[in-house]
């Protein structure tokens, strides 16, 4: 691991992973883990951020996540896999950090006030909420990360962790790196009614998905919204079902596709049946690899204590060098 870069991330424990997830941060990871001395996290006091009045849900959608990580191919071995809640040094660096940190930079993050408009159903005005990016610069400068793989929402999120990193440094002494978003692209793919594909959408297609559930999900896609008639020729170019057959299908199948959508010698419910009977396939190793870990809860847990213990190692070292730092 020595002579590797070393990366931060998180996901929140929102619920099952979808897609966009796959294809978007953990297809990125699953790169990085060859390249980076990886620490991947699941952020489950970030989720109470927002989701603090029914916290039932937690302990099992860590237990998920962790299981959708390692089933797409996310190696404990590789990496340092682990649980926010479970390195209570988290909280102490929070805590000292929020004591240099100015509140109009918390109020002026982009992310704080489009979050209070969307989520107009939950009461947002938190101490918590607002503090987020704050719990997240600890996170991220605990493990004196050089790079924060990151889609392009979280990119305010990193620019005030390093403003942190760099007040701690000038009050108490270069102890931590300023570590820089490394931007994940963000696939193509939207959710089946072509809006961002997003649990809280309600159009999402999960990694756990039963084939029966995505043939009924493919079967809903909306496809070429100018193409009414199946004598219409359609175009591939503005249709997700598209989109996913250049993921999921072979380059014949893709060029078959594309010519016979054009000249409307295809229709789109047999196009979506093989579009879906692909990703079906595409997923069978995933979900294989799931039901092992399903199965074996307490080997689950076990990777995360483990996980969480050479995490916490890392985290205690870089606490006693910040309480020295600052004498006390
Ligand atoms: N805020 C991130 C998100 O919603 C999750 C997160 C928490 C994170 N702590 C982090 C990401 C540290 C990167 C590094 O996606
Ligand atoms: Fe989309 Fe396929 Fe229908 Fe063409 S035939 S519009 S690619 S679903």
């Amino acid at each position: 691991m020595t002579g590797r870069k070393r990366i931060v991330s998180g996901m929140r424990p929102t619920g099952p992973l979808h897609l966009g997830n796959l294809h978007g941060a953990l297809a990125n990871w699953v790169k990085m883990q060859e390249q980076y001395d990886c620490f991947f996290f699941i952020a489950d006091w970030h989720a109470l951020t927002s989701d603090y009045e029914d916290t039932a849900f937690v302990s099992q959608y860590v237990r998920d996540m962790m299981i959708d990580w390692l089933s797409v191919g996310l190696s404990q071995d590789k990496n340092t896999l682990f649980v926010q809640s479970h390195i209570k040094e988290h909280a102490e660096l929070f805590l000292i950090l929020a004591m240099i940190t100015p509140v109009p930079w918390l109020e002026r993050n982009p992310t704080y006030k489009d979050q209070i408009v969307q989520l107009s159903n939950k009461d947002l005005s938190t101490f918590g909420f607002l503090g987020y990016p704050v719990l997240q610069a600890a996170d991220i400068i605990m493990y004196k990360a050089h790079g924060v793989p990151v889609g392009v929402d979280q990119v305010p999120h990193i620019e005030i962790s390093r403003e942190i990193a760099r007040r701690f440094n000038h009050f108490y002494g270069e102890i931590f790196p300023e570590p820089e978003s490394l931007l994940t692209q963000t696939p193509k793919i939207l959710g089946i009614d072509r809006r961002k594909m997003s649990k809280s959408y309600n159009n999402a297609i999960f990694i756990s998905e039963s084939p029966e559930d995505i043939t009924a999900k493919v079967a809903k896609m909306v496809t070429d919204p100018q193409r009414a008639r199946k004598s219409d020729p359609g175009n591939p170019d503005v249709c997700n079902v598209f989109e996913f057959h250049k993921i999921y299908s072979d380059g014949e199948t893709v060029d078959q596709i594309n010519s016979s959508c054009r000249t409307a010698q295809i229709g789109c419910v047999e196009c979506k049946q093989i579009m879906a009977r692909n990703l079906i396939k595409a997923l069978e190793p995933i979900r294989e690899k799931r039901d092992y870990y399903q199965n074996r809860p307490e080997l689950v847990d076990n990777i995360i204590v483990e996980g969480s213990s050479k995490a916490r190692k890392v985290a205690q070292e870089t606490m006693e060098e910040v309480r020295s730092a600052m004498g006390i």
